[in-house]
């Protein structure tokens, strides 16, 4: 049998570089391979722990559904569904929980890196591991994939499913693997990770004044325009190199290296290829944002198929 692929993306904002190379853009890519089957959600339950403005998080799922749909997902090739609209993930979520020691949990990087900045946690921040290996086992998936950051909670999923295998002496949940793309760690405007919690993303959405802007402040170092420059510390070329060939890459890293070309140059090169690159996904975004109908009715065909295989 073909390999089952399954993967979320939280519905907390809008869709940023790093969770296009992350994830996103390998998610589209998979549709290619024939004998498999893949099931891509947007993980609203999950995005509760942060957004809880009902009319807000609404928003927010349709439009991660129009970006998906307007990035290449084909509903005849994937099954894309919310995944509220299949609440067995909570009920299987609270059977795992009996079956997994608290010491698993505690030692969650992304929960104890929120602890670390400060943020008072709720319950479900803590259990969110849980219902993230419900996700996973729930449609017995064998591959996961998504960006670095989410690796320990894939293995934390795999243990889960061997506590409950033997516990109750079944083999039930199968055990699945993370699958990463080439660029599992897309850096933001400032260098660190890119993510909607550090505000420092470059969004697939913004229009070319917007994106202009935000290319235009990517943080660099204070080496003088004449100087030689370094492409392998610099973000700019970081970021240049996630849109560009070997050829395009080597060129650059070849001006950077023999001096006199500013960082403004490099950064203009960037916009182009951002502006290019999404050209088409906003044009088809633009279209689908007339047919909420047509994007709701994908996410509820989607659901029936996946609720049916989860009960
Ligand atoms: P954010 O950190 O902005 O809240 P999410 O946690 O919603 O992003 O991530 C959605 C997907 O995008 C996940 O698979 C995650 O691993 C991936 N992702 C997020 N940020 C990055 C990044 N900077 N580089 C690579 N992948 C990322
Ligand atoms: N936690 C993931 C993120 O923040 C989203 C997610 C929820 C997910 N359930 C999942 C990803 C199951 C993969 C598989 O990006």
């Amino acid at each position: 049998m073909g390999k089952r692929i399954l993967s979320g993306v939280q519905p907390s904002g809008k869709l940023h570089l790093g969770n296009y190379f992350g994830a996103v853009k390998q998610h589209i890519a998979l549709q290619e391979i024939p004998d498999a089957e893949r099931f891509y959600f947007i993980a609203d339950f999950h995005s509760l722990t942060t957004v809880q403005d009902a009319a807000k998080l609404r928003e927010f799922v349709h439009g991660v559904a129009l970006d998906y749909l307007a990035l290449g997902l084909d509903p005849q090739k994937s099954t894309f569904f919310r995944q509220s609209d299949v609440p067995e993930v909570t009920e299987l979520a609270w059977l795992l929980s009996t079956v997994t020691g608290m010491g698993l949990l505690e030692r969650a990087h992304s929960y104890k890196d929120k602890l670390q900045k400060g943020i008072k946690p709720s319950v479900g921040l803590f259990y969110y591991p849980l219902l993230m290996a419900a996700d996973i086992l729930i449609y017995k998936s064998d591959l996961v994939p998504v960006g670095q950051d989410q690796v320990q909670h894939v293995e934390m999923t795999q243990d889960m499913a061997t506590y409950f295998n033997e516990t109750y002496k079944t083999k039930v949940f199968v055990r699945p693997e993370t699958k990463l793309s080439s660029t599992p760690k897309v850096p933001g405007i400032d260098g660190e990770k890119m993510s909607k919690s550090y505000g420092n993303t470059i969004d697939l959405q913004a229009e070319e004044k917007e994106l202009k802007k935000v290319v235009m402040s990517v943080k660099t170092d204070s080496t003088p325009v004449d100087q030689p420059k370094n492409p392998d510390t610099d973000n700019v070329y970081a970021l240049y190199s996630l849109f560009a060939s070997d050829d395009e890459k080597k060129a650059l890293a070849d001006r950077y290296r023999a001096g006199g070309m500013g960082y403004g140059d490099a950064k203009k090169l960037l916009l182009e290829k951002v502006l290019t690159h999404f050209a088409d996904y906003r044009k088809k975004r633009a279209e689908l944002i007339a047919k909420p109908e047509v994007v709701e009715q994908v996410l509820r065909d989607g659901a029936t198929k996946a609720r049916a295989l989860a009960r």
